[in-house]
């Protein structure tokens, strides 16, 4: 049995992480933890317990903790990378002031830690075409500097304390069911609603501009298969890079327009984003990932397509699923 305390619940990523554990383990407890203001509606609400869980309050992680028996805690609260540089001290306060709360926790009460890392813990100075699992680490962004700090302290508290943190560095991440806030990599997400709506889109990242992306489906799985993996097998613990596919918005809009041929975008590029990204690696290597917990994804960007707009049309115009 597996009891499991997500942080940062009905976030992109949480809203659907919450869902695929409560299936995964359905003899365990999967408590979804929000912040006021962010609370769990629908399936989420129903189909298991939340709690309010504010990552800068340790007695609240401590308490769910406690109350439900956690053995593992999936830490999803984040502050994206293009907030955190108009907000660097609240992305510090929760990237690396609630690691270290979820961790103390953690240690004191024997549970696991997963922590995503991400493609913005690379900077200017890595190799940017297949980015080496171990390279150069020096983000230029507030966003990578807490994801820089978090690989280096779950790797302390698992070298120090034994406690049992494993991570993967997530590509930008996409998905019909909740939008991201305040990332990069937003952009490929967006694209896909606006096609599915029949608007334009103005597109803030300019073309030849290659960042790894990846289909939600593909992400889940990942977080729970390192969670997973044997860890006699794991030589590396934080971070893991992990990768499907890598794209500008010329490849992501060609693509769409062999299903949406009259789909139209325009380039109106955001100075903030785009120095973002062009500090970000291209495209990673995950060798180490495939060969440490037999990582593989599942979708390209042909298959991604397809499987966005099919959803995003039943979304917002059902009478175009006939
Ligand atoms: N999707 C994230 C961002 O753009 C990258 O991990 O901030």
């Amino acid at each position: 049995m597996k009891n499991i305390l997500i942080i940062g619940a009905t976030g992109q990523i949480g809203s659907e992480l919450t869902m695929k554990l409560r299936s995964t383990y359905p003899n365990g407890e999967v408590v979804a933890g929000y912040i006021p203001g962010a609370e769990p509606k629908g399936e989420l609400l129903e189909s298991g317990p939340s709690e309010i869980v504010d990552i800068t309050n340790p007695q609240q992680i401590a308490e769910a903790v406690d109350k439900y028996k956690i053995d593992s805690i999936y830490n999803l609260a984040a502050v994206l990378s293009a907030v955190a540089e108009t907000k660097p001290q609240l992305a510090w306060k929760i990237g690396v002031g609630g690691l270290y709360n979820v961790l103390e926790v953690a240690r004191e009460k024997n549970c696991a830690v997963f922590t995503p890392s991400s493609i913005g813990s690379f900077g200017p100075g890595t190799p940017k075409v297949n980015t080496p699992q171990d390279t150069i680490q020096r983000p230029t962004t507030m966003y990578g500097v807490t994801k820089v700090t978090g690989e280096l302290l779950s790797d302390y508290y698992f070298k120090r304390f034994g406690v049992d943190t494993r991570s993967v560095r997530f590509p930008g991440l996409i998905s019909y069911v909740t939008p991201p806030g305040g990332g990069t990599t937003d952009y490929a997400v967006d694209i896909y609603y606006a096609a599915a709506k029949g608007e334009k889109f103005y597109c803030p990242i300019k073309p030849g501009t290659f960042m790894d992306m990846m289909y939600m489906p593909d992400a889940l799985r990942a977080a729970i298969e390192i969670m997973e993996a044997d860890p006699s097998r794991l030589i590396h613990r934080n971070s893991f890079n992990i990768a499907s596919m890598s794209f500008d918005p010329e490849m992501i809009v060609a693509e769409i327009k062999n299903a949406v041929p009259d789909f139209c975008m325009e380039y109106k590029p955001d100075p903030l984003r785009q120095a973002i990204a062009d500090s970000w690696p291209d495209s990673l290597d995950d060798s180490c990932a495939r060969s440490e917990w037999d990582w593989k994804p599942e979708y390209d960007l042909k298959g991604m397509t397809a499987d966005m707009l099919k959803h995003l049309y039943l979304k917002f115009k059902p009478e175009n699923t006939k």
